[in-house]
């Protein structure tokens, strides 16, 4: 199969022939029908995450089932789902307690995976998320998998598996945002458009968008922003005089220190912060001590939206179809697998929103 190789950090990537080992009898084997281009795969790609390489990148993805392990239930050649990176063991006091997304006993290959199923000549290539998306086929665990309900376009689909999944679910399960909450939210990319949908859906009053690149304001517009604000020098003055005091809810959504203090400081009285952009690993955040506790805030972050995925995507799925829920514009292009260097040089420049590679 083709599949997009990154070899080292700062290079481009490589589209390459490699050859796809499995199923085992836990896995299953995927036909990736679309992938979608998320930030946090440029994060490996800038040498910002450490990875081992060569590595293949992507987990924002649907496709069609083509085969299953011995030992998979409920799923069969032909259906049509979507994978997430949460893979989970079941039976660990994290998956017990009803938050299977943090699984303590992932059933992960060993990393770095020497016995990956996906192979070059003998060779090991790693797979990012224990997914590896930006190919023509994956292999993956059982719980990496949720089925689609009937109707659901399979390139639409692909972005529910990171940007809708990790932006809604860190408003509706990991702040828990009131109805008639102000709500703030930095960063309208992929995963931000999505923080200001999850936050309309949760009834907030005021739902403020800033971001520095006006045409991601206007977008945010779609989403269900009330206001928009330009990032920047001064958006934390303007965030305040919008919402009257200061915000009930403020998403950073970018992964920048400088960043998640704006929006602590956007925050009124009893406020919460919540931390949902991946930084860098080294980074890390500075508040003001005294207005921590002075104001009584609450600093949280969500991982993947908090959320047991494969419970939520067909909910979701389904939102879509009844007109509830809004993907269209989230989806500023559809790219073939060979445009992907050029598909993250338009995300990094802010052009797009998503970039989906269709097979
Ligand atoms: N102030 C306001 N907005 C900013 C700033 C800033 N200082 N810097 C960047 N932005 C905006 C960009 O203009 C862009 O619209 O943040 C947005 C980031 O969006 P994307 O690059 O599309 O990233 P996305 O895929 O949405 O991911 C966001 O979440 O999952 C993580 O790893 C991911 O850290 C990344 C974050
Ligand atoms: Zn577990
Ligand atoms: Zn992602």
């Amino acid at each position: 199969m083709k599949a997009a190789i990154l070899r080292a950090a700062r290079e481009p990537l490589t589209i390459e022939t490699v050859e796809l080992d499995g199923p085992r009898p836990e896995e299953v084997r995927i036909r990736v029908a679309g992938s979608g281009l998320c930030h946090s795969d440029y994060h490996v790609m800038s040498g910002d995450l450490g990875s081992p390489f060569p590595i293949v990148l992507g987990h924002e993805a649907s496709g069609i089932v083509e085969a299953v392990g011995s030992d998979v239930r409920g799923l069969a050649p032909g259906d049509r789902v979507v994978t997430c990176t949460s893979i989970y063991c079941g039976h660990c006091g994290d998956c017990q307690d009803g938050h299977n997304h943090l699984c303590s006993d992932k059933p992960v290959r060993p990393q770095p995976q020497t016995n990956s199923p996906i192979r070059q000549n003998g060779e090991a290539i790693q797979q990012f998320c224990n997914l590896g998306a930006f190919a023509e086929e994956m292999i993956v665990h059982r719980s990496a998998v949720s089925k689609l309900p009937e109707g659901m376009p399979l390139d639409v689909a692909a972005v529910l598996g990171c940007a809708v999944l990790t932006g809604i679910g860190s408003v509706t399960a990991g702040a828990d945002v009131k109805p008639g909450s102000k709500v703030v939210v930095l960063g309208c990319g992929g995963v931000g458009l999505n923080v200001v949908q999850g936050a309309r859906l949760a009834g907030a009053a005021q739902i403020i968008a800033v971001d520095l690149n006006p045409a991601k304001l206007e977008l945010a517009r779609a989403f269900g922003a009330t206001d928009v604000v330009l990032g920047g020098e001064g958006a934390v003055e303007r965030v305040i005089e919008a919402t009257g005091g200061g915000a009930d809810y403020a998403f950073e959504v970018i992964g920048i220190p400088a960043v998640q203090r704006q929006a602590f400081m956007m925050l009124r009285k009893r406020g919460t912060l919540m931390i949902v952009g991946i930084t860098r690993m080294d980074a890390e955040l500075s508040v003001p001590a005294l207005a921590l506790l002075g104001k009584e805030i609450r600093i949280i972050g969500s991982n993947m939206g908090s959320v047991p995925f494969q419970r939520v995507i067909p909910t979701y799925a389904q939102l879509y179809l009844d007109g509830r829920l809004t993907l269209d514009p989230l989806i500023s292009q559809r790219i073939a697998l060979e445009q992907i260097n050029e598909g993250y040089e338009q995300l990094i420049a802010g052009e797009t929103a998503r970039s989906v590679i269709v097979f």
